[in-house]
């Protein structure tokens, strides 16, 4: 079967590149820096536009990566054997002789390595401090970056281990135990990762809920994990604005019957000032907010604890963390992510993408409330013991220039952010990140959507100096880490491309009706993954169905992604679009449904329909069309009040940009709106509709096209 891997490989994805002569529209560029980046243009798609750069030939790196990725594919078992035992320390290994992957996509109930032991805490923190004869505890682990630009903190290894094991400790101290779902709505604070790597460290299951999301939205994660814990700050600052958190918590527990599942509410405080601690008048001094009787106060609690506990020992296969993603129906998933598994995934990636290196500083831009934040920001980075940056702020706070002047003053080797961010900050012109000295710089990366070839470039020539590898990283909540993406030094670059898979990722294409493969290059369908990988989600948290439908039932035998993907004559991936109903806002992940049930919460609204369309920052934008209930009257007031359903059911990063009343809505004779009408109609392509012919009264088209047309 090695052969027929390594002959589909080929045939997937590589075999055009390395056999084609370099057309002379495209050109590979070696790079003057020492990870020695290759640039190769894409030649007639529109996802990629073509700038000349100087060619050169050979590309020696290519063919190992072409070697190695065929060998990860054809024996996965011996290959994550050997990364787990490379990347990881465990207190029981497993065994070499063994398959290490159990299970299969078939069947849904995949496991890497069960029956070994590890704490995935320890591997992050303690075996970097105790590295060297314990000369590594005094790397830096973490340096933060608050609201402020001076506003900074950092902490070696060692303080990693106090901190976080006094967090873990009041957290047993508060009666969390082994299995415990703990939900952390948190403000990007030093604490925010601590108290994450804390539940690891006593096997506690955390699930992080971004702190934009609003009372509802939080209050549903609660009682959907059955989560007894929460735990917060009094506020959360973006560019000066407080964020009531701890109110918006309180909120939370007023919706379901969460008020009598939630046991204690442990509140950090953003401005707590340790050296105001006095033995005698402890806690004397009020708390900042309306303390409530579940209520803890953090900060004097976690002083007090004793700076050390022990991890516990949790095997492979024990869930490390639950995160809500948004699908096209319904509620949101929780998808369960295990210990040994996502740790070798977090680790491996990262090391790998970003050619993470020791000394390295490492900065992840994304909020830990996202998959981004939970591999890129608290754990990649330190299983590999390197430094993570943690930032609190915005990147136009106090100006267009805060990403720049903190690269240059913490001499940040990686910067990893999101496209929305990249294309924002280009509007303020190359002059701003020319004023600052960016040379520390060698891995840039960009997640979360396509980035346009404009965007790439501008990130690559002003901000990596044409010298940078830009890698271009496509993944999602369930993959756990990156799943396609180019690799510096490795595999050439090619603006608006996610490029190829990663070791270990066996990808095909798929043609969406039939589920066959598709062979060859210059070809589009969807995206699927043939083999199980360890970062994989194992389940959705108490609907193993939902898993099973949405992702591995739809084309047996395979992992569904969702999107649709053109692999151009290259071989190389381009993400085109999703093929269900989940929008990309900024980078943020929204389902239709979410806030389709928020504006139905409107008591005037019978019905809505949202659909994306294409907005030049923030990749897409919301359009909402609502159908009023009878004798309903629409007004610039009723607007106003259903764009505050979706911030208060959402959140405010949901808002709607266009609401449109329609006196009714495009649907098929058995009522299922056709979103692919309104979609066209909203990015101006109502010349292209398509068959209409379905609808159950296609005259509303016209209508439609006269109210929201661009
Ligand atoms: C999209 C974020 C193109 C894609 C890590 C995916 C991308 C969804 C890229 C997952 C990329 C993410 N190029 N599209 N480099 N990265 N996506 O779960 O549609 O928030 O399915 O994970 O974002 O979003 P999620």
């Amino acid at each position: 079967s090695q052969s027929i891997f390594a002959a589909l490989l080929t045939a997937a994805c590589v075999g055009a590149f390395s056999t084609t002569p370099a057309p002379s529209t495209s050109a590979l560029l070696s790079s003057t820096s020492s990870s020695s980046t290759q640039l190769c243009e894409a030649k007639d798609h529109e996802h990629a536009a073509s700038p000349v750069y100087d060619a050169i030939s050979t590309n020696t790196a290519f063919s190992s990566y072409q070697t190695r990725h065929a060998e990860s594919i054809s024996n996965p078992s011996a290959f994550w054997a050997k990364e787990a035992h490379k990347r990881l320390s465990f207190f029981t290994p497993p065994p070499k002789s063994h398959p290490t992957i159990h299970g299969s996509l078939e069947k849904g109930d995949v496991k890497f390595f069960p029956g070994a032991k590890l704490n995935v805490c320890y591997n992050a923190i303690d075996r970097h401090a105790l590295a060297r004869n314990g000369k590594g505890g005094n790397d830096v682990a973490m340096i933060w970056e608050g609201d402020e630009p001076t506003d900074t903190k950092s902490f070696t290894y060692n303080e990693m281990l106090e901190k976080v094991s006094q967090i873990a400790n009041a957290l047993k101290n508060q009666g969390v135990k082994k299995g415990d779902v703990v939900t952390i709505y948190m403000p990007m604070i030093p604490e925010l990762p601590m108290t994450m790597l804390a539940c690891a460290r006593i096997g506690a299951v955390h699930s992080v809920v971004f702190a934009g999301f609003s009372a509802d939205a939080l209050g549903a994660r609660i009682h959907a994990s059955q989560s007894q814990f929460v735990v917060t700050a009094d506020i959360g600052l973006r560019g000066t604005k407080k964020i009531p958190l701890k109110d918006i918590v309180n909120d939370s527990l007023t919706k379901f019957d969460n008020e009598n599942l939630v046991d204690k509410v442990m509140v950090y405080e953003r401005f707590y000032d340790d050296s105001n601690e006095d033995e005698e008048t402890e806690d004397s001094e009020a708390a900042p907010y309306d303390m409530k009787p579940k209520d803890i106060r953090m900060n004097p609690l976690v002083n007090k604890m004793k700076p050390y506990c022990v991890p516990e020992v949790m095997d492979a296969e024990d869930e490390l963390f639950i995160l809500y993603t948004s699908g096209s129906t319904g509620l949101p998933k929780g998808l369960v992510h295990t210990t040994g598994g996502y740790a070798l995934y977090a680790a491996f990636t990262t090391q790998t993408t970003f050619n993470l290196e020791k000394g390295d500083i490492f900065a992840c831009v994304a909020d830990c409330g996202w998959i981004t934040g939970h591999t890129y920001v608290v754990y990649g980075a330190l299983l590999n013991g390197g430094t993570t940056f943690v930032f609190e702020s915005t990147p136009m706070y106090p100006d267009a220039g805060r990403y720049w002047d903190m690269i240059q003053r913490h001499k940040i080797n990686v910067f990893y952010t999101a496209p929305t961010a990249i294309r924002s900050l280009m509007r303020y012109g190359d002059s701003i990140p020319k004023k600052y000295d960016l040379s520390s710089l060698k891995v840039l990366g960009s997640v979360g959507e396509p980035i346009n070839p404009e965007a790439w470039r501008w990130y690559y020539e002003n901000i990596g100096n044409s010298k940078c590898t830009v890698v271009d990283t496509y993944w999602q909540t369930e993959t756990g880490g990156h799943i396609v993406t180019n690799i510096p030094g490795v595999t050439p670059m090619k603006p608006g491309s996610c490029t190829l898979p990663m070791y270990g990722i066996d990808t095909v294409v798929l043609d969406a009706q039939t589920g066959e493969v598709v062979e060859g290059n210059d070809v589009e369908g969807v995206l699927a993954i043939r083999q199980p990988w360890p970062g994989m989600a194992r389940t959705c948290l108490g609907d193993h169905k939902r898993y099973m439908a949405t992702y591995l039932t739809q084309y047996p035998g395979y992992y569904f992604t969702g999107d649709t993907v053109y692999r151009d004559s290259d071989g190389f991936i381009f993400v085109t679009g999703r093929c269900d109903d989940v929008l990309n806002v900024s980078g943020h992940r929204i389902g239709t449904a979410e806030v389709e049930s928020a504006l139905v919460g409107h008591p005037l609204v019978a019905q809505a329909a949202v659909v994306g369309k294409p907005h030049p920052i923030k990749g897409q934008s919301i359009s909402a069309f609502v159908m009023l209930v009878e004798g309903a009257e629409e007004s610039e007031d009723l607007i106003k009040e259903m764009k505050m359903e979706v911030r208060s059911g959402v959140g405010p990063f949901a808002s709607p940009d266009q609401i449109v009343v329609s006196p009714s809505l495009p649907m098929t004779r058995s009522g299922k709106i056709m979103r692919r009408v309104l979609r066209k109609i909203v990015a101006g392509e109502a010349d292209s509709l398509g068959d209409v012919s379905t609808l159950a009264d296609p005259s509303i088209v016209d209508v439609l096209i006269e109210k929201a047309a661009p």
